[in-house]
């Protein structure tokens, strides 16, 4: 009996093992290649992902516990990715397993809806975000963030000769502009001092809750939010004090519509007044639920993607010190065409010198190549279908799509896709913009994200007001790797020490 017994444990050792070759993982049975992801999960799950995708030629399909719903395909190819965002892009919807995952912090705003409710939401905002009104209030309202709040920051930090968590600082740069976009409110996170805000303390509580949600089994999160145990009582704490804040700028924004002339209320840009200017089908304004949704959405959308983006990018600068050379002479070749020169002070970059910076453009796309701020995504498939590479989809399943990994693929980037070299994006010197489906940092199709033009701005002003006046160090030793989240922060944040850079060594550039 027990020769029997080993005999049929190596048998299926060995088989499961040879499924290595074919399916990319070993898979046991009842466990699946669950062991595998444990093993992945305890190093750095990116890095794991894109190893498997490598040796898989761009695709596998990962068999999770017998009796479970992890079963997916996870995909790098980018035909695979231009057929799921764009060809049959009705087929591939967020769904509802997402959309009832993260109901309670997202409602029904534009990052979880499908269909009719997400195509409104995106018309609209839409319409917004190209039209010159609101160009002009994002704008002006980061210049205001980064010459009184960002740079007196930096500045106190030299005064102080103490090293700071670029990150930190970045991340509250964000949310504060974030949330002058949606709600035309400023609430304060990167004021001197860098106060705790309890309105993005409850914010980034609830998300991290949320998240939660996603590796718990859904009957186990659904029961401890009936009985209101662990981060679940949290997520409920959280998304109070978000609503409480939420209604009360609602509330306090219809008041002062109600009481200003519709010449003054035309003055507002932002998000929440001109939702609240619009009407249903039936020629009713929108719920105030709906509203709160709306902006709730928009700030998880716009508040952390850019400000890790900068982060990995001023890291990457540190290694590559020739990079930040360049975007250096761009600069003062720039400057040098002021009919003014560099006289005024302070110096602030116009919006048609930050389009000319198409060097500084190429080095964040590489940044964003390489450390994409979200660096997977998923999919739900609705009907029976196959990938242009052949991978068969059963309705239900999940298809995961890991940007993260497409930009370490020979075989799209060439046998140098794991170096930092802005120049691939370079044609005879200016910048040229690569296909959403093999650079997808933003996503692509009808979903391309919203803010892609508005974040370029953003990271690029706040790079070069920082990079025309500081030298930026990162602390020797500091330990740099991402976080396992959605948004891909680093685990450690990034301390930097700064010093400021005398105008002679920007003035000799060019
Ligand atoms: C470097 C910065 C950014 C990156 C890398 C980025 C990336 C992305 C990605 C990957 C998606 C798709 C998410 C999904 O559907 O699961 C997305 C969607 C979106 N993004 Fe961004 N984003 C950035 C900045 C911003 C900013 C600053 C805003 C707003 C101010 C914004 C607004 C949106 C919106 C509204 C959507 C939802 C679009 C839809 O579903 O129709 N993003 N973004």
């Amino acid at each position: 009996m027990m020769e029997i017994f080993l005999a049929i444990v190596v048998f299926v050792g060995i088989h499961s093992l040879r499924q290595r070759k074919k399916q990319g993982l070993p898979n046991w049975p009842f466990v699946g290649m669950l062991p595998s992801l444990i093993f992945g999960l305890r190093k750095d799950m990116y890095e794991w992902i894109s190893d498997v995708l490598c040796r898989m030629n761009g695709t596998f399909t990962f068999r999770g516990p017998w009796f479970t719903n992890l079963n997916c395909v996870v995909t790098s190819d980018p035909r695979n990715l231009e057929y799921l965002l764009k060809t049959k892009f009705s087929n591939f919807p967020k769904g509802d397993y997402f959309r009832s995952t993260v109901r309670d912090l997202l409602g029904d705003g534009i990052f979880s809806a499908d269909d009719e409710i997400w195509q409104k939401q995106r018309k609209t905002a839409s319409i917004e975000f190209h039209s010159a009104k609101f160009r002009n209030m994002t704008t002006d309202s980061l210049l205001e963030l980064v010459h009184s709040r960002l740079l007196p920051v930096l500045e106190d930090s030299i005064k102080q000769s103490v090293p700071i968590d670029l990150q930190d600082v970045l991340l509250r740069l964000t949310f504060d502009n974030v949330c002058m976009i949606a709600f035309g409110v400023d609430p304060g996170c990167l004021h001197p001092g860098l106060p705790k805000n309890p309105f993005a303390k409850a914010f980034e509580s609830a998300t991290e809750a949320t998240i939660l949600r996603f590796v718990t089994p859904t009957l186990v999160w659904k029961t401890m939010r009936c009985l209101g145990l662990g981060t679940e009582k949290m997520l409920k704490h959280s998304l109070k004090k978000v609503d409480e804040f939420a209604n009360e700028v609602i509330r306090t924004r219809k008041k002062e519509l109600s009481l200003a002339s519709s010449e003054d209320s035309k003055q507002r840009s932002d998000l929440l007044t001109v939702f609240m200017g619009l009407r249903d089908e039936q020629g009713r304004p929108f719920s105030d639920k709906f509203l709160r949704d709306i902006c709730v959405n928009f700030i998880l959308a716009g508040r952390d993607t850019s400000s890790v983006a900068l982060s990995w990018f001023f890291w990457l600068l540190n290694r590559n010190p020739e990079v930040e050379e360049r975007i250096l002479a761009e600069i003062s070749k720039i400057l040098n065409e002021r009919e003014d020169a560099i006289k005024e002070e302070p110096l602030i970059f116009k919006p048609q010198e930050i389009k000319k910076m198409e060097y500084l453009q190429a080095a964040l796309s590489e940044t964003l190549r390489l450390y994409p701020s979200v660096p997977v995504d998923h999919k739900e498939v609705v009907e029976d279908d196959v990938f242009p590479d052949g991978t068969v989809l059963k309705k239900g399943i999940k298809v995961v799509y890991a940007i993260y990994a497409m930009g370490r693929m020979e075989g799209i980037w060439g046998k140098d896709c794991r170096e930092y070299r802005p120049e691939r994006w370079l044609r005879d010197g200016r910048y040229k913009s690569e296909s959403a489906y093999r650079f997808s940092a933003f996503n692509g199709g009808p979903r391309l994200c919203l803010g892609k033009d508005f974040a370029y701005y953003q990271m690029k002003f706040a790079a070069a007001s920082i990079l025309y006046r500081y030298h930026v160090k990162v602390v020797e030793g500091h330990p740099v790797m991402p976080k396992m989240a959605l948004t891909m922060y680093l685990k450690y944040g990034l301390q930097v020490n700064l010093s400021r850079r005398h105008q002679s060594h920007l003035n000799n550039k060019y």
